[in-house]
């Protein structure tokens, strides 16, 4: 309890007002000790005979063993995904594929309270996230493309869409089940089979999704999932049965997936880093741009590949930001991700906190001041506290790579010209935000900058019917709306 501060004549004021715990029920959630690879809609061991073991990073207590998939793994699940394809998926009327899209959507919703908690626990982010973004996002792609899927004739008039066959879809740890809605939905609207393979630090929600196929009676090979690490993601890349690769990670990983499949006939979309500019003009709302910059940055302890991870500021307006974003700061409450008071959860695995620590490093030695607000981490887990960075160059490490964890490096400019160099001095080109009053300046800055996406006056939007994708080293290629059904269709 608080201490109670009185003064002579005035209201009980707490002077110290502390949250109480206030904790999701987590045992809506019944995991299994291990978990096989599921295909053809078995549950199997694998070949290899390896297991890992995946944890929760906020305490890093074993959850269950996973399955590493090898090679023959990987050929028997695209054998699977092939049969399913040639023997009834790929000729099902179209209205009778959307059926099964709606089913999933609907068992996601009614699943929804379940899921949330099996993300947070496995991935280490807030469950007010986890339950308000991630799972109705989910539901609401597979409703957005089970609209779709007896339409494709109309979304592209005179152009006999086909579907591609087998898809491979590698996707990362730091939306695990909405970036399997992002990859599983479009495919199956078209028409295409799948196997999936999930980040090895948050394998679960992928394998509860498995339930939700069976529950759903999506015929067996549809949807195979292999969980595994980047060995498996490789095999399931070079294997010749593959028709598709749909790749959401690193930039790294996405050159040698490139690479590989250069001189194939195999089709390839990447979604991959970014380091997004978010410029905030003298004119913008203040109060209004705080709130966007925290959410920016902050969403998901930073783990978002759109995240503006680069605060553009006018210079005149400078001080009053900086001033109120240190105050903001200090009302984040980093702990627990089950609470539903928490704002910033944990880091997802020891590797990333040593990342984010190590770029940390270089910002403090290359000489950019440090701000943290006074929080108390937790001792056992993965933490980093919200963390500024003023006084920042653009050639310093932190102003170039993606930190991919809760770290916001500011940068200032005197005029637009400006701005919207600085925006594009970077190797990457997935988002961007524009803060101002005025509609004509949003639209005249937001054409300039070499972004997929440009958000004004609000940051970390989605919608399933709104394209969303990459220019340079942030990859190629559209997912979600119209757009991104084209990469599983083959025109005439
Ligand atoms: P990663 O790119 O290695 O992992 C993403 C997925 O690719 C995982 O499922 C992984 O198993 C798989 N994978 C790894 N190597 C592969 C290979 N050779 N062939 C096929 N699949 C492979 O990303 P990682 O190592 O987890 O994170 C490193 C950095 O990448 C992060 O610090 C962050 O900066 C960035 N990243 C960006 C993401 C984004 O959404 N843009 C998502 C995850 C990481
Ligand atoms: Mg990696």
């Amino acid at each position: 309890m608080s201490e109670l501060e009185r003064k002579p004549g005035a209201a009980a004021v707490p002077a110290d007002w502390t949250y109480a715990p206030a904790p999701e029920a987590r045992d809506i959630v019944t995991l299994r000790e291990r978990y096989g690879l599921y295909v053809g809609g078995e549950w199997l061991a694998p070949h290899t005979g390896e297991t890992f073991t995946t944890i929760d990073p906020s305490t890093e207590e074993p959850l269950a063993e996973i399955a590493q998939a090898g090679p023959e793994d990987v050929n028997n699940a695209i054998e699977a995904a092939r049969d399913a394809y040639q023997n009834g998926w790929s000729t099902l009327a179209p209205s009778e594929r959307a059926k099964y899209l709606f089913r999933i959507a609907r068992i996601l919703q009614e699943r929804s309270r379940e899921f949330a908690v099996l993300e947070s626990l496995n991935g280490g982010k807030p469950i007010r996230e986890s339950r308000d973004v991630d799972l109705p996002l989910s539901a609401a792609h597979f409703f957005y493309y089970a609209g779709w899927a007896d339409k494709l004739e109309y979304a592209f008039p005179n152009r006999a869409p086909r579907p591609v066959g087998v898809a491979g879809q590698i996707i990362p740890w730091n939306f695990p089940l909405l970036m399997l809605a992002w990859k599983v939905a479009p495919a199956l609207a078209a028409g295409n089979t799948v196997v999936l393979k999930p980040a090895e630090t948050t394998p679960l929600s992928a394998l509860l999704f498995c339930d939700v196929l069976r529950q759903a009676e999506l015929p067996p090979g549809v949807v195979n999932i292999l969980t595994g690490d980047g060995r498996t993601g490789a095999e399931l890349v070079k294997h010749p049965g593959i028709d598709k690769i749909a790749f959401t990670g690193s930039t790294d990983v996405g050159k040698a997936i490139q690479r590989e499949l250069a001189g194939t006939r195999k089709r390839l979309t990447l979604e991959l880093g970014g380091k997004a500019a978010n410029v905030v003009f003298d004119d913008a709302p203040l109060d209004q741009a705080i709130e966007g910059i925290v959410n920016g940055i902050y969403f998901n302890q930073g783990h978002v590949c759109c995240a503006g991870s680069r605060l553009l500021v006018q210079e005149s307006i400078y001080e009053q930001l900086i001033a109120k974003l240190k105050r903001r700061l200090t009302t984040l409450r980093v702990g627990a991700p089950l609470d539903k008071n928490t704002d910033v959860g944990a880091i997802n695995s020891r590797q990333q906190l040593d990342k984010i620590e190590e770029l940390v490093q270089t910002g403090r030695d290359e000489g950019a001041e440090i701000y943290q607000p006074p929080c108390r981490l937790p001792e056992r887990g993965y933490w980093f506290a919200p963390t500024v960075f003023t006084n920042v160059a653009q050639s310093y490490r932190i102003a170039q790579e993606e930190i991919f964890g809760p770290v916001l490096s500011v940068l200032t400019f005197r005029t637009p010209d400006e701005a919207v160099e600085k925006a594009n001095n970077t190797p990457y080109g997935l988002s961007a935000g524009v803060w101002t009053e005025k509609g004509s300046r949003i639209l005249a800055v937001a054409q300039r900058l070499r972004a997929g996406v440009v958000w004004a006056n609000t940051y970390n939007r989605f919608d399933p019917a709104s394209p969303f994708g990459g220019y340079k080293e942030s990859g190629f290629g559209r997912e979600g709306g119209r757009h991104g059904l084209e990469p599983y269709l083959e025109f005439d």
